[in-house]
């Protein structure tokens, strides 16, 4: 419990995982599979109003427009969407519901509160059929990584949960964002899976991220993070906090940073224990956190107890 209590409080660090994920840490400190480069300038202690003004300029929400190479000749400019992601909602939405996959969101009857955002946010293949009194049951849009593309266990092509909501898919791409050596060797090849939707469901909003994006806020973190972070892209879960701020005024945050129900599991739709799932071994997950808790204007007995955080859009900032 004194890791919780310091990760409300902010003061955790990865000294303090246990010694499995600190050696996972440092084996992908050193592997280094996206090649990305650290750059030297780290440990800027920005205050969270000064951080948040720094996401608002500096984060841009990108999405393949079929315009760059390799793409552009591929044809992919009339399969995209032809409303970009930052269209969708011209006007902007009000309040905003990010729902974590966490295990911990389990016996939280957060359900109604959740249910009453004007849009909702999902990972992957959260599940909400069978869960709706602790996760609620509207989904407005999915974050999904190309895993649920690529492995037919997910039944992408088939499965309900990817039906009737706006699906933004991503994938690992080097460091460069060279959008060739990419198409070439994604980690899993979401582009096929993705070509094939499009023609099915020519409607359904359905978006890739560019790579420039993932790896923009992988750098925001870094250099706000002493520590070195692993060199691996954030998780969708920070990722869709990221879009949401971007789209809505108000985005609430559920079971990101855990409440008093933390335990090991995994997922909430899931027998399976893993530190790793809430504190990151890939993902530089705890180090996302320790920056979405500066940011959080929420109160702390909804930290402790609900496991939310409260977090402004980009657009009502008076920066
Ligand atoms: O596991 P998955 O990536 O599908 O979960 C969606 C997101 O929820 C993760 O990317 C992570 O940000 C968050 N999560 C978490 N703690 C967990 C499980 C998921 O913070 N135990």
């Amino acid at each position: 419990r004194a890791f919780l209590y310091r990760l409300w409080k902010g003061t955790v660090s990865s000294k303090m995982l246990n010694p499995r994920l600190q050696k996972a840490m440092r084996y992908y400190m050193s592997f280094n599979k996206h090649g990305v480069r650290f750059r030297r300038r780290r440990e800027a202690r920005r205050t969270g109003p000064e951080l948040l003004c720094e996401l608002r300029r500096r984060v841009r929400v990108r999405t393949l427009d079929g315009k760059e190479p390799p793409f552009s000749a591929l044809g992919w400019r009339p399969l995209v969407p032809g409303v970009p992601l930052s269209q969708l909602h011209p006007r902007g939405l009000h309040s905003c519901a990010v729902v974590m996959s966490a295990g911990a969101i389990l016996n939280s009857s957060l359900g109604e509160e959740i249910d009453s955002h004007d849009a909702v946010l999902r990972f992957n293949s959260a599940p909400t059929r069978g869960y709706e009194k602790d996760v609620g049951n509207k989904t407005t849009m999915r974050i999904i990584n190309s895993q649920i593309l690529a492995n037919p266990s997910h039944h992408f092509i088939d499965s309900s949960l990817y039906k009737d909501v706006i699906l933004v898919a991503w994938d690992p791409a080097p460091y460069s964002a060279n959008l060739n050596l990419w198409y070439q060797k994604p980690d899993y090849n979401l582009f096929t899976p993705y070509i094939q939707h499009r023609r099915r469901n020519p409607t359904q909003p359905f978006y890739i991220l560019h790579p420039k994006f993932i790896w923009q806020l992988w750098d925001i973190i870094q250099e706000n993070t002493r520590e070195k972070i692993q060199p691996n892209p954030p998780s969708s879960g920070f990722i869709g906090i990221l879009i949401m701020m971007s789209l809505c005024r108000e985005v609430h945050v559920y079971e990101y940073i855990p409440s008093v129900r933390q335990t090991e599991l995994c997922h909430y739709h899931e027998l399976y224990y893993d530190a790793a799932c809430t504190l990151g071994a890939y993902h530089p997950l705890l180090y996302e956190k320790l920056l979405v808790q500066r940011l959080n204007m929420g109160t702390q007995a909804d930290l402790h107890h609900k496991g939310k955080v409260v977090l402004p859009g980009f657009r009502t900032l008076r920066c």
